[in-house]
């Protein structure tokens, strides 16, 4: 996301949007392994698994495994190169740990995946605290390849375990009247340090329509990369939501409410202009400061020498959930 700088109105781009220097040797790294394996830089199924092993392996600090059976949800695995694990936990948008794309991976030590609950509430039949490992439990994980664009204008391409939150959705039995989703996500100033700043009015607050939740591709993440998430990418459950920009994809979440009446989201309190409900990938609708036709997938590159990519309708998703927005102006309910 883009600061807005309470005095000056709004800052960009970031100094912080330039690639690591990392994210250089990764590329080269994936390029090398594909050779290597006979794929030639193309990414070829057995060149992806074995950059995606290769990534995982030989770091420090190695997470707890978490590995999840390939998805067979429409869609769900996409077959472009998959960014690097050290991209992926070292480029990240988590403002609760500071608004720099270095601020998570090196401040979220401090954060508490564990003891963890989420409490489910509003228009269900069956409300309640779940531990975690009650939801680690409550369906097989799955991996699933999703492409995530973020608002900001680059994408990466991120191996996720979990599975589709419409899985919980149907264990607490929403009523009738439940027509909306909230998402509501820590915000704990001991854990936290970014929550000093005022960026956002805390706690981040996320919402879906509720065939959006309900949706096959909406995952509950657990881990990447086959381990459980690293602290700065949400641990220990988040969201991601592939047709949508990365912000709607919620962190850390302790709270899920059913409700009848649209979720007041952390981004469309803070710039209603901005940041819409919606916010569903759109190459034809600009941010009112600048465009989202085209994006940086991150490990390609940087600053003027950056590839840009053509921003796909929906992410690319179109074909598995444009149906949800028949009939809608896409202009409006950006
Ligand atoms: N969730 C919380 N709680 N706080 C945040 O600042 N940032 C969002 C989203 N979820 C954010 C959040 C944004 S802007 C993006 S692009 C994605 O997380 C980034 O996810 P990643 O760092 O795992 O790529």
């Amino acid at each position: 996301m883009i600061i807005r700088n309470r005095d000056n109105g709004f800052n960009h781009p970031l100094p912080s949007e330039i690639t690591p220097q990392v994210a250089y040797r990764n590329r080269r790294q994936w390029l090398l392994a594909a050779a290597a394996l006979g794929g030639g830089g193309i990414a070829t199924w057995a060149g992806r698994n074995a950059w995606a092993q290769a990534a995982a392996v030989p770091r420090p600090g190695k997470l707890a495994a978490l590995p999840g059976r390939r998805s067979t949800v429409a869609g769900a695995v996409t077959m472009e190169a998959l960014t690097s694990y050290d991209d992926a936990s070292s480029y990240n948008n988590y403002y609760e740990f500071g608004t720099d794309k270095s601020d998570p991976a090196s401040a979220a030590g401090t954060l508490r995946p564990r003891p963890w609950t989420v409490s489910v509430e509003g228009l269900v039949n069956k409300p309640g605290t779940f531990d975690l490992d009650a939801l680690l439990k409550l369906s097989p994980m799955e991996e699933r390849i999703y492409r995530l664009r973020c608002v900001e204008g680059w994408s990466m391409v991120i191996p996720w375990v979990g599975y589709s939150l419409s899985e919980l959705v149907k264990a607490v039995q929403p009523q009738g009247s439940a027509k909306y989703v909230e998402f509501v996500t820590l915000a704990d100033p001991k854990q936290m340090p970014g929550l000093r700043a005022n960026v956002l009015d805390w706690p981040y607050v996320e919402g879906l329509r509720m065939d959006e939740a309900l949706h096959p591709l909406t995952l509950l993440a657990f881990g990447m990369y086959g381990e459980v998430l690293p602290n700065q990418n949400g641990a220990p459950l988040r969201l991601v939501v592939p047709w949508k920009y990365g912000f709607k994809s919620g962190k850390s979440l302790v709270k899920i409410r059913f409700t009848d009446k649209e979720p007041r989201t952390a981004w469309n309190v803070a710039a209603p202009q901005e940041y819409g409900f919606y916010s569903n990938v759109n190459p034809e609708v600009s941010h009112p400061r600048w465009s989202q036709a085209t994006e940086r997938r991150i490990g390609e590159g940087s600053g003027l020498f950056a590839k840009r990519r053509q921003t796909q309708m929906f992410n690319g998703y179109e074909p598995q959930v444009g149906q949800l927005y028949s009939g809608m102006d896409l202009r409006k309910f950006f």
